[in-house]
């Protein structure tokens, strides 16, 4: 190919809709390199829409490498604030709690940032708990905070999650390649999208200090709907999280006192 020619993989990928199709090519090309596999067959599952995650293994999250298994949500740079906000809260010798964590791609952050704190994960998917352990974190598999050791109860600096939170109504409304490919379970938050939420907020001040942070990613007016549930719970210094378009994409609070 000479420097004019335009490359075959590149044209192909943008006419399918790729838009970061360069790249896109140069990642699949280096798969196949690696793992001896035909480019042809790796090309074919991404043009079927499949996460290029599943298909070369890995993504980058807050620029670190997380390993992704095959059927394990995908880290979205979306979340890459929270994330960011989380290892603010977290003290270096600190704990931390990723619940819901999927691959671990948080609770990685948090742990590479602040290596003399503990984090802990929690996760409900056992090939996700597969892959969050792959990527280092101690990893517990279970419904929220169910599966965590009881010792670390109230010492608990931060807790962050990235929780299913998209009201099932709206579950068929997410790109094709979401609902094709990725599980429900990711997504679900019943009826307002608001019930694993709330959930969190009801029982997180067992395992947090007073003084900790809470942060979940969540949006459009689901941060008003849970400022009841949050005061309930103990929890002040309300902060809604908002990306650079000014929308939605997060709550803080602080636990203030125990209720
Ligand atoms: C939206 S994904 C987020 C994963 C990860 N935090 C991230 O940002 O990459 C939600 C994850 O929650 C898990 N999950 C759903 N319900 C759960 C529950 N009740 N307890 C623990 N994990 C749950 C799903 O399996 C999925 O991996």
């Amino acid at each position: 190919m000479t420097p004019t020619e335009p490359d075959a993989l590149v044209v192909q990928l943008s006419a399918a809709g790729f838009v970061a199709a360069e790249d896109e090519a140069q990642e699949l090309r280096t798969c196949a390199a690696i793992k001896g596999e035909p480019l042809d067959a790796l090309v074919e599952r991404r043009l079927s829409g499949e996460p290029l995650a599943w298909i070369t293994g890995q993504t980058l999250f807050c620029g670190l490498e997380i390993r992704i298994d095959r059927g394990v949500y995908v880290p979205r740079w979306q979340s890459e604030p929270l994330a960011r906000r989380a290892v603010e809260r977290l003290p270096t010798t600190g704990m931390g709690i990723d619940l819901c964590s999927g691959s671990g791609a948080i609770a990685r952050m948090m742990a590479t940032s602040r290596p003399g704190a503990r984090v802990v994960a929690s996760e409900i998917d056992e090939v996700a708990v597969a892959c969050a352990a792959g990527n280092g974190i101690e990893v517990y598999r279970g419904d929220l905070f169910s599966p965590l050791p009881r010792t670390i109860t109230g010492l608990v600096d931060v807790v962050v999650g990235v929780v299913p939170y998209v009201p099932t109504t709206a579950l068929p409304m997410l790109s094709r390649d979401t609902f094709e490919f990725e599980s429900e379970l990711a997504y679900d938050g019943g009826p307002d999208g608001c019930g694993v939420l709330r959930r969190v907020a009801a029982e997180s001040p067992g395992f947090l200090r007073l003084g900790g942070a809470l942060l979940l990613e969540l949006g459009g007016d689901q941060a008003e709907a849970l400022t009841d549930d949050l005061s309930r719970s103990g929890f002040g210094d309300v902060t809604v999280l908002e990306d650079e378009e000014g929308d939605v994409r997060g709550i803080e609070a602080t636990l203030e006192a125990r209720k």
